[in-house]
């Protein structure tokens, strides 16, 4: 479909079509040393003592939990707003997933309190999901895990280049896991990191990304090795030189990127009709302004609204069906959850297109359609 506005777009250019070729011409195209770059570049943005690319953040976030030796019989609190891979990740290594509810309509992310219900002795790990690039609250929740001595795994996939507090999102916890799929604010096509503070836990996942071995082909291209020993069961978890390239090109655009994302959502703010709620007014920390949720006021039809929207070329989205509602996990998961909130608010998402290279034109035609389409999703109920 061709929309006049898609959700998302690249931001791709003659940057990313050369780093590309380099990559192609020098002939390595695993793990090796374009990788190691990318990794010291995102280091350097995160301020993260160790960065470990991946091929995906669902990799990423599996990795994190064996890592932390997650498994049967242990819990991990995680929210239900959120993609399926958050939740995923932890049924892989046997462990059981306890849904926490959102703090409010104006804040989506896991709600402190509602990680507070859900402990028990069970519990190992908390796993944040700093939604649509907004900061959990992470001093809070900080003070709950180290109360009750819990792990804690930062999602953050929506939040490349975000803070609170000065401090990148992704290093607040034990391990951050960030994603680089084509949607995403630093877009790989697929593609992941890893980010620790911990020498202990780095040494732990650099094993666990490539088979538990103790050295890598590149190390043995390099002339460093001739042969290694498998001391963990590993995964084969790596990325490669082709997707780092393109990161590296990506990383050095984020932070541009990101303000004018904050720009367009600021827009929106403005200029959109009250009756539409766009949370995280007002939210602490600086956002990556990732995706651009809105609730649809009570007594409208998300679907003729979402329909009002494709008929005039604007693509919309929905994030997220809560993870306890889909069929997989209500027959291994029947609950009882308690997520009032969550249940509330997430039929009344929906998310509008946002990407660095909106043009004015495409701004202005969105904020212009929007009151027609919410009074199309008043009619037809
Ligand atoms: C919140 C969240 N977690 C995890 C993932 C999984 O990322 P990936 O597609 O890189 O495996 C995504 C990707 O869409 C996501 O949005």
């Amino acid at each position: 479909m061709i929309w006049k506005i898609p959700l998302a777009d690249l931001d791709y250019d003659n940057n990313e079509e050369n780093a590309v070729l380099s990559v192609l011409r020098s002939k390595w195209l695993t793990m090796g040393s374009v990788t190691a770059q990318f990794e010291q570049d995102f280091a350097a943005m995160t301020g993260s003592k160790h960065c470990l690319s991946v091929s995906n953040a669902t990799e990423a976030l599996h990795l994190a939990c064996v890592a932390l030796g997650i498994g049967p019989g242990d819990e991990v609190i995680v929210p239900s707003l959120t993609f399926v891979a958050t939740a995923n990740a932890v049924l892989y290594t046997g462990a059981k997933v306890v849904f926490a509810d959102i703090v409010c309509p104006n804040d989506l992310t896991i709600s402190p309190a509602s990680i507070e219900a859900c402990i028990n002795p069970r519990t190992k790990a908390i796993i944040v999901m700093h939604y649509a690039g907004y900061p959990c609250d992470m001093p809070a929740i900080l003070e709950i895990a180290q109360q009750h001595n819990l792990y804690i795994i930062e999602d953050a996939a929506h939040c490349p280049g975000a803070t609170l507090d000065g401090k990148a999102l992704g290093t607040w916890g034990e391990i951050g896991c960030f994603s680089f799929f084509s949607n995403k604010n630093l877009a790989t096509g697929e593609g992941g990191m890893l980010t620790t503070n911990s020498d202990e836990i780095a040494a732990k996942l650099k094993l666990l990304r490539s088979h538990g071995m103790t050295t890598l082909t590149y190390d043995r291209h390099a002339g460093h090795a001739y042969t290694y020993d498998v001391v963990e069961l590993g995964y084969n978890y790596r990325i490669d030189e082709i997707r780092a390239a393109l990161g590296i090109e990506q990383l050095k655009k984020l932070p541009a990127n990101n303000q004018h994302r904050r720009e367009i959502v600021a827009r929106y703010r403005k200029h959109l009709p009250a009756e539409l709620t766009i949370p995280f007014a007002d939210h602490p920390g600086i956002s990556a302004c990732h995706i651009c949720p809105v609730l649809l006021p009570a007594g409208t039809s998300r679907k003729a609204f979402q329909d009002y929207m494709k008929e005039h070329g604007i693509q919309t989205s929905i994030h997220y069906p809560p993870i306890h509602t889909f069929s997989y996990y209500r027959e291994h998961f029947p609950g009882p959850h308690n997520l009032p909130i969550t249940e509330t608010i997430a039929p009344r998402e929906v998310t509008l297109p946002l990407f660095p290279n909106m043009s004015e034109e495409q701004i202005d035609y969105l904020i212009e359609q929007i009151p027609l389409a919410l009074q199309a999703a008043k009619i037809s109920l």
